[in-house]
């Protein structure tokens, strides 16, 4: 594992101006999000200063490594290009960046779709995605809101919101943010 002062210069270099302030927004909140939720708050901070490290790389940078992590044989992956940063992002991490922190990079690799049985520290930066500093969607300050009283709570609002949204725009939508949504969905049902 490298230090934070390499993937800071990392970013600064791979990313425009705008997403290296939001990556830099991300950590903070996960680190925030973590001392709240009793995670690991360094590793939080790094997570979140990763999480989009390929998002403004090519797109047919970013599909040679989805295809290289996972064969390139779910069709819904393949045409949904939004997804391909996160993938490609967990894979740079691991093979070129001296990422070999599971955690992290499970974060990284599920921060946009999530996945069944997400960990913690990926729950967090799911979140802190949706709520860091720079964000000004309508309902960011509602989403504040849920993630300040439960993890629960804001991870169902945001799957529902990205769920939405794939909907509105008549989009597929990929297994395991469905099977994260269901998850969020019981979990939030649980803690009510
Ligand atoms: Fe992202
Ligand atoms: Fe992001």
């Amino acid at each position: 594992m490298r230090e934070d002062a390499f993937y800071l210069s990392e970013i600064e270099k791979r990313l425009t101006y705008d997403r290296f302030v939001h990556s830099l927004n991300v950590a903070d909140c996960a680190k925030e999000l973590a001392l709240r939720y009793g995670a690991d708050p360094a590793k939080a901070y790094t997570a979140g200063l990763v999480h989009d490290i390929m998002k403004d790389a090519p797109k047919d940078l970013q599909r040679e490594y989805v295809i290289k992590s996972t064969g390139g044989t779910d069709p819904v992956l393949m045409s949904q290009k939004a997804l391909w940063h996160a993938v490609a992002g967990a894979y740079v991490l691991e093979h070129e960046l001296g990422c070999d922190d599971e955690e992290i990079l499970r974060a990284v690799r599920y921060h946009t779709s999530g996945r069944a049985g997400m960990s913690l520290l990926e729950k967090i930066v799911f979140t802190a995605d949706f709520i860091s500093a720079d964000r000004k969607y309508p309902g960011v300050e509602e989403m504040r809101v849920f993630a300040s009283r439960s993890l629960a709570e804001a991870m169902e609002e945001g799957l529902n919101f990205t769920i939405k949204e794939l909907c509105a725009k008549r989009r597929p939508i990929y297994r395991d943010t469905v099977d994260a949504y269901n998850e969020a969905v019981f979990a939030k049902k649980e803690g009510e």
